[in-house]
Parts: C-alpha cells; sequence; structure tokens
C-alpha cells in the first residue's frame, strides 16, 4: 500500500496523506522450506484484511524472481499456475489500496538497483517527493515504496542491514517493510515504525508477517518489532537493532490463539475488534488532514477552490443506516461552524421525493461499503438534478466512489462485522472536518477552529479511557440483558447519538428498543414508561444538559429504571440514576466521538451474552446492493 497517486488520479479521493497502517499485509519466510507455499497461504491468511492485488518475490540461484496480480490471492496463484519457484527465502505482500490506481504496477514487492533489491512496505514515506530527487528514475509505479526501495539500495555498500539502517535514518513517515537483496540470499532485513510486524521463530527457520495469524500454522513463539526498530534475520539467528545500530535483546512471547482468534487480533468477534480498533483507525482519519496554524482541515478530496465553496449555499448529508446517524451527528457542526443550512436525509427517502437541488447545493453520499443501492440512487438523483455530489466513503474504489469522482475515504480499514462501529466514528470525524473547512470560510475563527483541533487529537485517548471501561459495560449488560423493551434519549448533539445506540441494540441482540429526543417524551413516548422498560440517557455536560435533566426526573418519576451515560465526575447525574457510564469530557459538537462508545460496548455485550451471532445478525447483510 502506500501510493503516491494524488497527483494522478482522477479520483480526487483525499490527500497524499490519505493512508492506513494497518490495512496491507506482509509475509516473509527465510529456513529450509519452499519458501512459494508458505507465502501464498499466508497471503491467504492476511486476505481478511482487504486485498485489491498481492504479489511475492524470492531469490532463487542469486536471482529476484517477482510475480504480481491484481485481484484476490486466487488470481495471483492463477497466474503463478504450476511455475515454479523455488527457493526457501521469501517475502509477499497483499495491498489494500487507500486511493490511487489498483494496478500490478503499484502491488509490492517492489524492486531497485535493477532487480537486485526487492521491498515490501506498509505505510507512507512522508517526504518521499524530496527522496525522490535523490534517487534514479525510471519509475515503474505511482507509489513512494518504490522510491523508499532505490533509496535503501542508494545507500547500499555492500551490507543490507546498514543500507536500510542508514536509509531509514533520513525517512520521515511510517512503515512496516521487509528488504532482500540478490547477494544476500541469506537475509531478510525489516523494520518497523508505525505498522506492526512480528518475526516468528521456527527451528533454523524465521517467519515475517504484520500479524500473527499467518505465523501460527508453524510456530507459536514470536517476538514483535517495536517502533524504530530493524531485524535482521537470517536463517540461523536473528538480531535486533535499533536504528543507531545498537544491539537490543527481545523476549519471545508464546501465541496460544488459533488462526481464527489471530485474525480478530485475540477479541472474540470482529466487532468487538473493531470497536477496540477506534482509538487507531480514528487516527489514521485525521492524520495529515488538519492545519492547526489556520485552524482548519485540508481534505484535498472534495476539489473545490475557496471561491468554488462559498458559492455553496445548502448541504445535504445523504446515506443509510449508521452511516445517516453519523451524518445526522455531525449536521449540528455544519450549521454552527459554516451557517450553511444543511439536511440529512434517508437516501432511500430523498431518491424518491423529487428533492430540490441546484449548482449551489452541495451532496455528501456516505458510505462504508460506497455499494449500497439506496445511497447510489440517490446521488444519482442528486446528479441530475445538477447538485454538486461528493462522496465520503470506507472501500476504495467502491461504486460511490467512483461515480462521485471526489470525495474523502474515511480509512477506517476492513470493517467486517455486520453492525457498523469503527466506519461510523471516522465518518463522524471526517464530516466535522469537513464542517470546519467551511466554517472557516465563514464565520468560525481560527482559535475556535484550533481548539476544535486540538480536541480532535484528544479523542483516541479518551476513546481508550472508554474502552477501559468495558468490563464494567459488561456487568452492567448482564443486569439488563433480559428487558424485551429499551428506550433511548439524547438532546442536541446526543439525539442522533441514541438512534444509533438504540440501532445497535436491535440488530445485534434482536431486543426492541426506541430513541427519542428527550424533550419529545411529553409528547407521547411517556406512555410506554414503566417499570419493565429501561431508560437509557445520554446527559453529558453541554448546553443542553439543564433541560435533559428535568426530562430525566419525570422518567424517574415513572419508576422506569435509569442508565445515565454522564461527563466524568458528574455527581447530579449519578444521583438520578440506577447505574452511570462516564466519558471524558469534550467540545459539545465532538461527544458523538466518544458517546456512542459505550452503546456499542453496552449492545455488543447483551448481544454476546444471549448467544447472538454477532458480527452476522439474522436477516442483515454488510452490503445492502437491492432495493
Ligand atoms: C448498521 C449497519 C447498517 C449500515 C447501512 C449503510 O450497523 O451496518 O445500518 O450502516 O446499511 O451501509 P453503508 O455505510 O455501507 O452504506
Amino acid at each position: 500500500m502506500s501510493d503516491i497517486g494524488e497527483e494522478n488520479d482522477i479520483l480526487a479521493y483525499g490527500s497524499i496523506f490519505c493512508y492506513i497502517l494497518e490495512m496491507c499485509g506482509i509475509i516473509g519466510y527465510i529456513g529450509k522450506k519452499q519458501a512459494l507455499p508458505i507465502l501464498l497461504k499466508g497471503l491467504r491468511d492476511l486476505e481478511y484484511r482487504g486485498y485489491d492485488s498481492a504479489g511475492i518475490a524470492l531469490i532463487n540461484d542469486g536471482k529476484i524472481e517477482r510475480v504480481r496480480e491484481v485481484g484476490k490471492v486466487d488470481m495471483l496463484v492463477k497466474k503463478i499456475d504450476g511455475h515454479k519457484f523455488p527457493g526457501n527465502i521469501g517475502i509477499a505482500h497483499t495491498r489494500w489500496a487507500t486511493h490511487g490506481g489498483v494496478t500490478e504496477k503499484n502491488a509490492h514487492p517492489h524492486i531497485a538497483g535493477e532487480g537486485k533489491l526487492v521491498l515490501a512496505h506498509n505505510g507512507i514515506i512522508e517526504n518521499y517527493r524530496e527522496l525522490k530527487k535523490k534517487v534514479k528514475g525510471p519509475f515503474e509505479s505511482e507509489t513512494d515504496t518504490e522510491i523508499l526501495a532505490k533509496w535503501i539500495f542508494l545507500n547500499y555498500k555492500g551490507d543490507l542491514s546498514q543500507a536500510v539502517k542508514k536509509a531509514l535514518l533520513s525517512v520521515r513517515g511510517t512503515y512496516g517493510l521487509a528488504v532482500m537483496h540478490a547477494d544476500h540470499p541469506d537475509e531478510i532485513v525489516a523494520a518497523r515504525l508505525g505498522s506492526p510486524l512480528v518475526i516468528g521463530i521456527g527451528k533454523d527457520e524465521y517467519y515475517l508477517a504484520s500479524d500473527v495469524t499467518p505465523i501460527i500454522p508453524y510456530t507459536k513463539q514470536v517476538t514483535y518489532l517495536d517502533d524504530g526498530e530493524v531485524a535482521v534475520i537470517n536463517r540461523k539467528d536473528l538480531k535486533i537493532f535499533n536504528l543507531k545500530d545498537e544491539q537490543i535483546t527481545k523476549g519471545i512471547t508464546k501465541i496460544d490463539w488459533n488462526t481464527e482468534k489471530a485474525q480478530k487480533g485475540g477479541f472474540e468477534t470482529f466487532m468487538l475488534k473493531e470497536i477496540f480498533d477506534q482509538p487507531t483507525v480514528f487516527e489514521d482519519a485525521i492524520r495529515g488532514r488538519i492545519d492547526m496554524k489556520e485552524g482548519t482541515a485540508k481534505l484535498g478530496g472534495l476539489n473545490m477552490s475557496p471561491e468554488e465553496m462559498q458559492k455553496i449555499k445548502r448541504i445535504i448529508l445523504i446515506a443509510c443506516g449508521t452511516a445517516f446517524y453519523a451524518c445526522m451527528a455531525a449536521r449540528y457542526a455544519f450549521e454552527r461552524l459554516s451557517g450553511i443550512p444543511t439536511e440529512v436525509d434517508v437516501s432511500s427517502e430523498f431518491r424518491y421525493r423529487d428533492p430540490i437541488v441546484d449548482e449551489h447545493t452541495l451532496i455528501f453520499a456516505v458510505s462504508q461499503s460506497g455499494e449500497t443501492i439506496d445511497t447510489i440512487m440517490a446521488l444519482r438523483e442528486a446528479k441530475r438534478k445538477g447538485g454538486v455530489v461528493r462522496g465520503i466513503v470506507n472501500v476504495v474504489g467502491s461504486t460511490i466512489a467512483r461515480e462521485t469522482g471526489a470525495g474523502t475515504y474515511i480509512h477506517a480499514g476492513p470493517e467486517l462485522a455486520v453492525a457498523s462501529t469503527k466506519a461510523y466514528t471516522n465518518m463522524v470525524a471526517i464530516l466535522l472536518l469537513y464542517a470546519l473547512q467551511f466554517g472557516r470560510l465563514h464565520h468560525t475563527t481560527v482559535s475556535t477552529g484550533q481548539r476544535m483541533l486540538q480536541e480532535l487529537l484528544e479523542i483516541p485517548e479518551k476513546i481508550n479511557k472508554i474502552l477501559k471501561n468495558s468490563d464494567n459495560i459488561k456487568i452492567l449488560a448482564k443486569k439488563y440483558k433480559d428487558y424485551e423493551n429499551f428506550l433511548f434519549l439524547g438532546r442536541g448533539v446526543n439525539y442522533p447519538v441514541v438512534l444509533e445506540g438504540s440501532h445497535k441494540l436491535k440488530e445485534i441482540s434482536y431486543i426492541h428498543s426506541e430513541a427519542y429526543p428527550a424533550g419529545e417524551m411529553k409528547h407521547g413516548a411517556n406512555a410506554l414508561l414503566s417499570k419493565n422498560f429501561p431508560v437509557l440517557v445520554v446527559m453529558t455536560q453541554n448546553q443542553l444538559y439543564e433541560k435533559i435533566k428535568s426530562n430525566v426526573e419525570e422518567v424517574r418519576a415513572r419508576k422506569s429504571e435509569i442508565i445515565v451515560i454522564a461527563t466524568e465526575s458528574d455527581k447530579s447525574a449519578k444521583e438520578l440514576s440506577d447505574d452511570i457510564i462516564y466519558v471524558p469530557k469534550t467540545m459539545e459538537l465532538l461527544e458523538p466521538l466518544l458517546n456512542t462508545i459505550p452503546l456499542q460496548l453496552f449492545a455488543y455485550h447483551i448481544a454476546a451474552m444471549l448467544h447472538r451471532d454477532v458480527d452476522r445478525p439474522r436477516n442483515l447483510a454488510k452490503s445492502v446492493t437491492v432495493e
């Protein structure tokens, strides 16, 4: 992965800093066995991370042999089709593009030095332009990885590990990488900064991979590389250095996971893993997309000049399900920061209601899969009517990404559980950045912008804090799991939060639940309240705090059990509730980023205790491609 296709791209999705550290997969082998079958199986084991192309390279008879192919690993196997690639040292890579062309030339491994050196890499080289001036063309691909390969080769003076260490001293960015050189058929050099790598230790053999999944069929003994470390692996031993060339002693970890558990990162389900992925993928979503000096966002994928942005008089966010709730959560920021009237519509309604759209209307089609038919049809309708349409999408190259032609990838990585969690959080993050970018062209001041960005930077740590409370939320889940109905209440920015929380609970636990704006209760829903109808209220300390507090008093008078999500150390919320979950304080507009997380965990733990198939709830599909 790690493309630099931006300059050449027809699609203007994102910017050069759009990258995901977790997604692509590296596998390497050095030992006595034939490397090819190990590498191909390893690639298959890593496919769950997402893929669009794959490649392998082996050293045989002092020469590097390489095969790459677009598509699934099966396509690569088909291309290899019976050709023998003998050799007992090799590296391989599955790529999951974040932008830029999905082509064979962009697939890894990349070569340098007329095929002498080969490199597989996850991450991004931020100063690739600088390095590009120092190395020699021609360049086969649009990737920064190829430049890195050439840069390492330029530093090569007969010792591969020294070349890697020296080259990396002047690299800015992130990497998990594996390098081989035809003249060193006994050595793989690996390095890590920001993108995971683990080394499996066998008898006179070593495995190298982005996670333990492809390693565990062969050995349970592993060593994790840490940031700033370089591993020099040969058949007989493994040495680990820092970039100052000092040798480091590392411990060995024993893994007792099976492949399935390893793919889930040790979690019971993909959904739980994805909930816990959120701090990391949130960082991926905002990295390189903020301009602290100007107090604004820089989402190049919008593909509009400030003058064109100024002409936008109305914004419409269209989406389905969880993506729709993400849009609702961000609407407050659009209106408050930019003053531009912003509507949110369910795609299946928008497409049939003959919407009023003109060339001053900007429509964001928001979708994790990028394949939701209702959203595709809605964006076509918006285009037909002359609107300016952009995509906010997770899956690169999906239909919505292609049909909108410009927009932003949310970089949540593959989301495999049907119930969306990390994609929601990253959608909200990107929408908030857009709201700020528009806001700064209107009445939002630089200091408000800076404050919001600072708060955004603190979100991953705050999400982590909430995740640490998962076991306490599990205890609550045990208490509440047998109720047949739930009511979720919120106001303002927390109304969409409870809609999403209630949606999650329904989807995966099959318990009936409804979400209401708390101020609306007295107009009907109060009639539902009784001892057997627990109410979950999100009442963090924002401008509507006092209002929702009195709503909760009314609920209390009707004897319902009350679970409250409140701001840390809010004692009066505790007095109002039977049970309380605290969340850290943040700026009001950012609250959905935090307040949704305990609701995801609450729904998750209830569903798990009820033995539901959490990753694949009944009657639901991950990608809804039919109307
Ligand atoms: C909820 C969920 C669905 C999707 C909806 C839209 O957890 O997964 O409600 O959010 O089907 O899907 P995308 O975002 O792929 O357009």
